[in-house]
Parts: C-alpha cells; structure tokens; sequence
C-alpha cells in the first residue's frame, strides 16, 4: 500500500518536473524565482565521483529551468540559516563568500542570488559566442546550452586575511566547481571546467564590476547520444 509521505514525495517531484518545463526565455521578469532544489537524487555520490569526466561537446539539447536550479544550488544554494548567517553549499574561509555565479543561455545574462535562490536577469540576449572567443575560441562555450561563470571578489575576503585571502578564494573556487560537474552527473549531464580566457574580455563581455575576477567557465549540457 502506498503511504501519504510517499504520494506527497511524488506530488512534490512531479511540481519540479513541471516547474522545470519553464524556461529562460519565458521569463520577462528582472529576477527570476528559481524551483526549489531537491537534496535526493536518483545515483550515489560514489557513482558520480566515478562517471565524472571532463567533456567538450554537448548536444542541442536546452536544459530545463529545474536543472539549471538544481546547478547553480549545487553552486552556492544556501543549506543552513544559523544565528543570521547563512552558510552555503560548498566551504568557504571564515564564512565570508567572496564567490559569484553568472549564467549564461541562449536567452541571457544572469546573476545567481543565493539568499533568494533566484536569478537575476543582466541582460537577454546569447553572448554564448562573444564568451568563447574569449576562451580563445574553445567550442565547448558556445555549444552548451549553459555556461556557469565563477568570480572571485578579493575584497571580501583580503580586508580579514590580508593577501593570503587570494588563495583562500581561488580554492574556494574549486569547491564550487566540483560541486557543479558533480551535480551535472547526477542531472545525467556532463561538463568541463574552463580555465583559459581573458578575464578582461570575460569582464566586458559580461559587464561585470570592476572588483569581479572570473575564474572559471563551466559549460554545461547533454552529451551526444
Ligand atoms: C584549473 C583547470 C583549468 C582547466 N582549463 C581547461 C580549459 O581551458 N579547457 C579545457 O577543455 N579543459 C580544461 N580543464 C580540464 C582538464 O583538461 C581535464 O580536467 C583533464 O584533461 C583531466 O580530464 P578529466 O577532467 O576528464 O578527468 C581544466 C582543468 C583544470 C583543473
């Protein structure tokens, strides 16, 4: 017999499928509210750890509002509220989190907001292509459906640990991309991480402010079937 907590469960998995059928390009809105990330999914850590592998070229296909969610979440979702503070999904030194999640599609430009677990729209449009000629001329940027873009804002974090708070940043940074190309194999998606670009070109393209270093690109998609 089928218990109510399991018909909820699935009440609760078909309103994200749902919700996920919604893309970016319906969203007119300047902030866009992001479906609620779910914290089970359907393969081990261990199995994801072991599929995990860098991959360049993905198919046509888009990805749905829910994942896209589910990625930047797996990025920087907030995962516990104590005493005022919100802590986050991946580490970060002293609580600080000097990280910043960009997103690109097809359709736009978007800020991730972790406090709301929301976007906020910068600008529509695909810069998709401007960015790979950025990371000089590596197709995986333009082909994914999305590229998630990771800045570091030194300042929040060398006003309490001096220059040392560089590194604690760029480290910081690698938390968060591990927990964006493992979420992507759980998604039965595949990634790559992107460490060559110009970050001034990455900067303008993206009209970031002056004090955001981009650090990585992460295309994100369906592998070829
Ligand atoms: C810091 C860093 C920068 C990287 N930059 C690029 C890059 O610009 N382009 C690319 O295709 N792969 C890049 N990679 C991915 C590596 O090429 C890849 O991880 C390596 O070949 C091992 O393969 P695997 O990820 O499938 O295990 C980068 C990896 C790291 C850790």
């Amino acid at each position: 017999m089928i218990s109510y907590s399991k018909i909820g469960y699935i009440i609760f998995i078909a309103t994200l499928l749902f919700i996920g059928k919604e893309d970016l390009s319906m969203a007119k809105a300047k902030e866009i509210q992001l479906p609620q990330p779910i914290t089970k999914g359907i393969i081990s850590l261990e199995e994801a750890i072991a599929k995990r592998r860098s991959q360049r070229s993905f198919s046509k296909k888009e990805l749905t509002l829910y994942q896209i969610s589910q990625l930047l979440w797996a990025a920087q979702g907030i995962t516990e509220r104590r005493g005022g503070h919100s802590l986050r999904n991946a580490p970060s030194a002293g609580a600080l989190y000097p990280m910043e999640i960009y997103a690109l599609t097809k359709d736009g430009v978007y800020h991730y907001l972790p406090e709301r677990h929301a976007l906020e729209v910068l600008s529509e449009g695909d810069l998709r292509g401007d960015l790979c000629n950025a990371s000089l001329g590596q197709s995986s940027v333009s082909d994914a459906p999305l590229d998630i873009v990771i800045c570091a804002v030194y300042d929040k974090v060398t006003f309490k640990y001096g220059e040392r708070g560089k590194r604690y940043a760029d480290i910081e940074t690698g938390h968060i991309a591990q927990n964006i190309h493992l979420q992507a194999v759980a998604l039965g998606l595949v990634s790559v991480p992107i460490g060559a670009f110009s970050d001034e070109e990455v900067k303008s393209i993206l009209n970031l402010p002056a004090d955001h270093v981009p650090l990585y690109i992460i295309p994100v998609g369906h592998s070829h079937p």
